[in-house]
């Protein structure tokens, strides 16, 4: 990515003082990777805009795409379902200079969205992207139902964000389309896999891992679940494994980590632990707004909202 093409959040060679002091400090890393403290600038970027993607998942991308530098694993970046941009954002800030960022939605054409998942206006997309990358000339956009993409506008992928369609058969599809798009090494994450709202997701992602025996989950948190091929999982393992290499990106407040056994597979699972988020004051303030729904109109109510604010902010709630 070249200077002209960042602002703020684009920031992702050289500099070795972005790394912050810990266990981490001081390990080489990749020359194009995003360095923790710019993962946390990217935070502070995308708070106002509109979308779905929590702090904890643009620490967890930006982890990925640091293993996947470190790696050499190389290849475009792909995201099916854009709303206002806050992922798009995120995964421009991941691409290297020869590399290419596909995003693809329907955007006007909100008749075509069967699932209802979310809305878009591409030129409030445009306007979030333009600011954060002025000069990016390596965005290129499908404005489509994701069924209407053809491989070759997808293929070359080393990281593709599955965030379009809801219902089963529209996840499932778009999920069938990425496994055939990614290099060797590269990641599938989708959004809402363990959602109750969007329980075709949950069904799609089940149905798409016992035809692809090959495919295995990775990581599930923030509300991603990510996919790998079985023999690349080793190669993210190694950091998962390792709290001092994933901690660089992925707070241990309030996020906790444990393996749990998915589909026969070893799984990292970032969570919130029920303890934390039972004693919060959000949680409380909402007990009480549901015991009294008068309140949530008034300065209580007020307070409410603000909480609500920080504790997205800091990744505990959508
Ligand atoms: C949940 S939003 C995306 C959120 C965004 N990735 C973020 O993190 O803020 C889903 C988007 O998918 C789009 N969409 C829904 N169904 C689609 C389809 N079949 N093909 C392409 N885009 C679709 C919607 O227009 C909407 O903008």
């Amino acid at each position: 990515m070249s200077p002209a093409e960042t602002k703020a959040v684009g920031r992702t060679t050289g500099r070795n003082g972005d790394v912050p002091a810990g266990p981490a400090a001081g390990r080489p890393r990749s020359d194009s990777e995003i360095p923790p403290a710019e993962a946390v600038r990217l935070v502070r970027r995308t708070r106002r805009i509109d979308g779905w993607l929590s702090p904890g998942a643009i620490y967890l991308f930006a982890l990925i795409d640091s293993i996947q530098k470190q790696q050499s694993i190389a290849g475009n970046v792909f995201e099916i379902g854009v709303h206002h941009g806050k992922s798009a954002l995120v995964l421009a800030a991941m691409t290297r200079p020869s590399e290419t960022l596909g995003d693809c939605d329907i955007f006007g054409s909100q008749g075509l969205n069967e699932s209802r998942s979310g809305r878009v206006d591409r030129d409030i997309f445009m306007g979030h992207f333009n600011d954060a990358f002025p000069g990016y000339s390596r965005l290129r956009i499908y404005e489509k139902l994701s069924t209407g993409l053809t491989p070759e506008e997808v293929s070359g992928c080393r990281f593709l964000h599955v965030d379009g369609g809801h219902s089963t058969a529209e996840a499932l599809a778009d999920l069938e389309l990425c496994a055939r798009c990614l290099v060797p090494g590269g990641i599938i994450a989708l959004d809402d896999a363990f959602n109750s709202s969007w329980p075709g997701v949950t069904e799609a992602v089940f149905e798409f891992l016992r035809r692809h025996s090959n495919m295995v989950p990775l990581v599930v948190g923030f509300n991603k679940m990510l996919l790998v091929d079985a023999s690349w999982r080793e190669s993210y393992s190694r950091v998962f494994d390792v709290p001092s290499e994933y901690r660089r990106y992925v707070p241990r407040r309030p996020y906790s980590m444990k393996v749990v056994e998915l589909v026969k597979c070893p799984t990292y699972v970032f969570y919130v632990h029920s303890s934390r988020s039972e004693k919060s004051v959000s949680t409380w303030l909402h007990r009480l707004k549901l015991a009294h729904p008068s309140l949530g109109t008034g300065p209580v109510g007020a307070l409410w909202r603000g909480f609500r604010g920080v504790s997205r902010i800091v990744g505990l709630t959508k």
